[in-house]
């Protein structure tokens, strides 16, 4: 019998979950998905059913096998959503409450708090990351709270804490385990020694004992028989962040090789071979780890990209695809919006900034506000894409992918403003690809430079703009950031 030669990549994302599998020419075969709702039982609170995620990996996973030889499947590799956490019982494998999604906001007022002792500077440098209620830390502090509030279940090891990664591992039987990146965006892991910190897991009231093992992203974790259809001997080979998967799929593994996710929100990444304090605004993560060796990123997480568009659809009664088509129609530069709904993530994290539009004349009309969100989007991008290259290392071009990434006009845009060429993947599915990519590795399906060599189809766009232009966009926006945050312009 031939070797198997597939790969089987799951992507567990916030709106669905996707399945591919791959060849070994790095050829996506087949794709299947599966929708996943959201719950917002009240404002600013995201949850998730963790029931609805198995149930919607299964539907992906079934969807991709549909038609295929499973005996052709080699080994698994999995990428999820970062951040969102879930508490479950150790005995029963039962969820305790819901996932609290990466997007909830019910410990802003927790974090307000935390910030106001000073304790963001021993955060930063212990995790890396600043006091957030995005990062996982903030809300395992609530899980505990409302449902172990005198920590004694989770003293005695009864209840798991987990992020997405963690929770489909135990469920593939792999023990309570979690992928060192997605560790890394806990805040509850020293990013450097990617162990778990007593200093952190006291200022966040987190028993060690309920926490996960800390894994490297390569396995084997487990089998993947569990998930129907797939033979029970075939390893979970690969687990990633899928912010990370992405980036490992653009093949950007040197420090000045950056991605730009274009999201709800966006994530811009970039491996770095500094760890120590990062300025700028920026984070330090571990990007993967295969085997011992850590490869550690920066990355800035930008609120609100292709939620803006989606902001303004709603309040003037449009689409999002009608206002992308409304702003190719206008000039630029007059109108600033500055999508601070829940204040400014990257490179400002400043949770007091307001959400403005400025720059309104009489004949501002909405082609105009149009365009003014869809640069928002990439000066948003460009001022953390900035913030590597003056810290981490020179970026000469910006890799893009990411449901918004599709549209050529903002990937323009984005290439004028930012004066660097912004290479598209003309993939969409880059999460997964980058966990099929590094399970392929894991299992011998390719070697390093077998990996580097595969086809990845990307279209340029090239700057189109002059220096001067550029420094009169990026001044005009700075002022524009100025008054969202309450200073004098
Ligand atoms: O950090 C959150 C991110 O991992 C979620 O990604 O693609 O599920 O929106 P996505």
């Amino acid at each position: 019998m031939a070797e198997p030669d597939l790969i089987l990549a799951v992507d567990q994302g916030t709106s669905s979950s996707k399945a591919l599998l791959v060849d070994h020419r790095g050829a996506i075969v087949s794709r299947g998905s599966g929708a996943l709702g959201q719950q917002t039982p009240r404002p600013g609170w995201v949850e998730q059913s963790a029931a609805d995620i198995w149930a919607s990996i299964q539907t992906a996973v079934a969807g991709a096998l549909a038609g295929q030889d499973p005996s052709r499947i080699r080994a698994v590799g999995l990428s999820t959503q970062r951040e969102s956490l879930l508490l479950w019982d150790r005995a029963t494998g039962e969820p305790v409450g819901p996932l609290v999604s990466w997007q909830d906001q019910r410990t802003a007022g927790a974090c307000r708090a935390l910030l106001a002792t000073g304790a963001d500077d021993m955060v930063r440098r212990v995790s890396g990351l600043p006091i957030d209620p995005m990062f996982s830390a903030a809300k395992a502090q609530w899980l505990l709270d409302t449902h172990d509030p005198d920590r004694r279940r989770s003293t005695r090891g009864e209840l798991c804490l987990g992020t997405v990664d963690s929770w489909l591992l135990f469920r593939l039987g792999a023990g309570h385990v979690i992928e060192v990146g997605n560790a890394a965006r806990t805040q509850l892991m020293n990013v450097r020694s990617r162990t778990w910190d007593p200093q952190l897991l006291e200022l966040f009231g987190v028993p060690a004992e309920c926490l996960p093992v800390i894994a490297a992203s390569t396995g084997p974790f487990t089998t993947a028989g569990a998930l129907a259809g797939v033979p029970a001997h075939v390893p979970v080979a690969a687990v990633m962040g899928d912010s990370h998967a992405a980036l490992f799929a653009h093949g950007a593994w040197a420090a000045g090789q950056v991605k730009a996710t274009y999201g709800t929100g966006s994530s811009v990444m970039g491996v770095t071979d500094r760890t120590t304090d990062l300025a700028g605004g920026l984070c330090l993560t571990v990007a993967w780890q295969d085997g011992d060796t850590p490869t550690f990123a920066v990355e800035g997480n930008i609120r609100a990209s292709g939620a803006t568009l989606g902001w303004l659809a709603r309040a003037v009664d449009s689409t999002p695809a009608r206002l992308a088509a409304l702003a190719e129609t206008a000039d630029g530069g007059g109108v600033h919006l500055v999508p601070a709904f829940n204040g400014l993530g990257a490179p400002w994290w400043d949770n007091e900034a307001v959400g403005t539009i400025s720059g309104l004349t009489l004949g501002t009309g909405l082609p105009q506000l149009a365009r003014a969100a869809l640069e928002s989007i990439a000066l948003q991008v460009e001022d953390v894409v900035h913030a590597v290259d003056d810290t981490v290392a020179p970026v000469p071009e910006l890799l893009a992918d990411g449901g918004a990434s599709a549209n050529p006009f903002l990937m323009q845009l984005q290439a004028d403003i930012s004066g660097r060429t912004v290479r598209r993947a003309l993939d969409a599915d880059l999460s997964p690809l980058g966990a099929a990519h590094l399970a392929g590795r894991a299992v011998g399906l390719w070697d390093t430079t077998a990996l580097a060599a595969l086809p990845r189809a990307h279209q340029d766009f090239v700057p189109r703009s002059t220096a001067e232009e550029r420094e009169r966009g990026r001044s005009a926006w700075r002022a524009a950031l100025a008054r969202s945050r309450g200073q004098s312009v």
